[in-house]
């Protein structure tokens, strides 16, 4: 069984300020304190893009400071809200790959592989660059095997206008990709702050909520942020299955 957490949308600012009425370093402590509790085990966290909301300094430097705690080992990824270099500023053990953060990790004969789709300056996502290209060499290397992707930007529309407008825009180029090799077994996204999943022809997706704010379910008009609870998602991964749990961490004891 491989058993992964994420964990998406942290959003920090700088410490001690709170962003729509709540404090997202102390939903993050709170986030780490409950994985620690009941799921030290999990094989790898996937923190899914948007780690600080303004890509400040300030906000990369207390996520170093917090991640020691976390027991199980991590990954980071970036999404809309975060700024590239500040971040490897930071983290200057994360050595970028072309220039992006991405990363392919072998757990247990499953290759999970996470993609940076931050397009400087832009909300939606992008996978130019070459990003794109190593997405196709890295599942080239795991013919054979069963492969999951991490995205900040869905490649879907989910129905609600102001994420649509936003989300991965290159993606008729990635399904391309996708099918070529189809051994990618689920998507997993961020940047919605819902908890969504479907299929995306045949490929089956999820997002999740973020840690500190949420999207209010608007189908129609402007994006709305509310304060539905935080949660995490643990997945779960055997014999042909991928399972995906929604984790009210704040709710749950
Ligand atoms: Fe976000």
């Amino acid at each position: 069984m491989l058993k992964i957490l994420q964990i998406s949308d942290i959003h920090l600012i700088r410490p001690g300020e709170m962003l729509f009425g709540s404090d997202p370093l102390a939903r993050l402590e709170a986030c780490i304190a409950d994985v620690n509790r009941n799921h030290a085990d999990a094989d790898l966290v996937v923190f899914s893009g948007d780690l600080a909301n303004d890509g400040l300094p300030e906000a990369y430097a207390a996520l170093k400071e917090r991640l020691p705690a976390l027991l199980p080992p991590y990954r980071l990824m970036l999404g809309n809200h975060d700024h590239r270099a500040n971040f490897l500023a930071a983290f200057p053990e994360i050595l970028a790959d072309s220039g992006f953060v991405q990363a392919s990790v072998d757990i247990k004969g499953t290759r999970l592989i996470l993609l940076d789709t931050l397009e400087t300056g832009m909300v939606e996502g992008r996978l130019g660059g070459g990003r794109l290209e190593w997405l196709d060499a890295r599942l080239g290397e795991a013919e054979g095997r069963p492969a999951l992707v991490f995205t900040h930007h869905p490649p879907v529309d989910i129905h609600m206008p102001a994420l649509d407008n936003c989300r991965l825009m290159d993606s008729q180029p990635l399904l391309g990709v996708l099918q070529k090799h189809g051994n990618v077994r689920h998507i997993f996204a961020g940047h919605v702050h819902r908890p969504v999943c479907g299929s995306w022809h045949g490929i089956p997706f999820s997002a999740l909520r973020g840690t500190n704010h949420q999207s209010a379910p608007v189908f129609a008009g402007k994006h709305r942020v509310n304060l539905e609870p935080p949660a995490y998602a643990i997945i779960l991964v055997s014999d042909g299955s991928v399972v995906v749990h929604y984790h009210d961490f704040l709710y749950s004891d």
